[in-house]
């Protein structure tokens, strides 16, 4: 090749989280601890494969169905499941045909999906993400070519949010700008707003007429499976567009099968159906249709009673052991740093904490603990277990003495 169109090519930077992942899996260090990717562990350190995902399996494995095409936006029982899962069975968007749901690559996905239908019909608004937000938010608007920008959210004063300062942040934007906020389980803080402060943020979005995507990851690992989802229902109740992206990646423990939605409320059935058929053209344009396997195992799991049973007691054992990992940090912190206080990280909700460590305090804990967490001083608290936690605690206590 006489002129190279790759010779001038940059090296793009590692992405700040799956990059580390990598790192961590050619780390050779034997006691080496994976706070830095959000993906849940059990106590022994192991994804797990949740009995009701394998007992979905050996179904699907029985029945031998072909692996036909699935529609463009996804099967269909999966997307009424997710519906009633987000909405609640008895919605009357639902019932009313308002929402629109796409089976998606993931949470990822929901969120491509939906910032790509956006860009083509409000190509001009600005995307608001909390300051700070998920990194890959910025980068998926961004792409998608919006210009992004932050909203005040945590307050590194108290480990909390500071409200005042985001709704003030918030004016700065204009009717029809986008605003990205985390349903439940903040990534990376944690933090989430109470009930009132929910109904304040959701007056000021339906006031400003601002377009709310709500994503949700982490739905059931915060106070449950309903309770999670409740801002997302009020949301509904009011007079606005509303897009949510979800997965099922941590909750099902289903992260490479790549199940996800993005669902959107409309005015009318009318309205639904017009948008329904643009997401149709995103997806078909973006990789045709979504694969099968994995919505397949998620809807039986959801809709057969006794699996569905099943996944919630599942789900609850993973959001309890994180909670008690987090009862059990602190403690251990508080005994060998009293001056600090830790009560932050149980009063964070999720998977993850924001520790407090900083750019600085996290690469030592790599380099001289072989402990990875994410740049920002993010941990996945579902990384520890009662065999790693002393040696984490003295790491982090040590890291922060200097
Ligand atoms: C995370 O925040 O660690 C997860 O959502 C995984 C990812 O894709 O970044």
């Amino acid at each position: 090749m006489s002129v190279s169109l790759l010779a001038g090519v940059p090296l793009a930077p590692h992405d700040p989280i799956l990059g580390l992942n990598e790192a961590f899996k050619s780390d050779t260090t034997p006691q080496k601890i994976n706070l830095s990717i959000g993906v849940y562990c059990t106590e022994e350190g192991k994804v797990p494969v949740l009995a009701c995902v394998q007992k979905a399996m050996k179904v699907l494995a029985e029945e031998q169905a072909p692996r036909i095409y699935l529609p463009i936006d996804g099967a269909p029982a999966y997307k009424t499941a997710v519906q009633a899962l987000l909405l609640g069975g008895d919605s009357p968007v639902i019932a009313e045909k308002r929402a629109v749901t796409a089976q998606t690559l993931g949470g990822t996905g929901g969120l491509k999906v939906g910032a790509d239908f956006l860009h083509h019909f409000a190509a001009n608004a600005k995307v608001w993400v909390s300051d700070p937000t998920w990194d890959n938010h910025k980068a998926i608007f961004g792409d998608a070519g919006f210009a992004v920008d932050v909203y005040p959210y945590y307050d590194a004063a108290t480990g909390g949010y500071d409200l005042s300062a985001m709704l003030v942040g918030l004016k700065k934007a204009a009717a029809g700008d986008i605003v990205v906020l985390h349903a439940c389980c903040h990534n990376p803080t944690g933090v989430d707003p109470s009930s009132e402060d929910w109904d304040k943020i959701i007056d000021a979005i339906e006031e400003q007429q601002l377009v709310p995507f709500l994503d949700i990851a982490y739905q059931g690992f915060g106070h449950g499976i309903e309770e999670d989802s409740e801002v997302i229902r009020r949301f509904a109740e009011r007079k606005l567009p509303v897009f949510i992206s979800s997965s099922f990646s941590k909750s099902f423990s289903l992260y490479g099968e790549r199940v996800g939605a993005l669902t959107v409320l409309c005015d009318s059935a009318d309205e639904a159906v017009r948008v329904q058929s643009q997401v149709r053209r995103v997806i078909r344009a973006n990789y045709s249709n979504p694969p099968t396997f994995g919505s397949a195992i998620v809807s039986m799991v959801l809709t057969k009673k006794d699996l569905r049973g099943l996944w919630e007691e599942e789900l609850a054992g993973m959001r309890d052991r994180i909670r008690a990992m987090r009862v059990m940090l602190r403690e251990r912190l508080a005994k060998l740093d009293p001056e600090r206080n830790y009560d932050y990280i149980v009063k964070q909700k999720g998977m993850f904490s924001y520790s407090g460590l900083n750019a600085a305090q996290v690469e030592k804990l790599r380099e001289n603990y072989a402990v990875y967490a994410v740049k920002t001083g993010r941990i996945c608290m579902a990384g520890l277990n009662t065999h790693n936690i002393d040696a984490f605690a003295q790491a982090m206590a040590e890291v922060q003495k200097g």
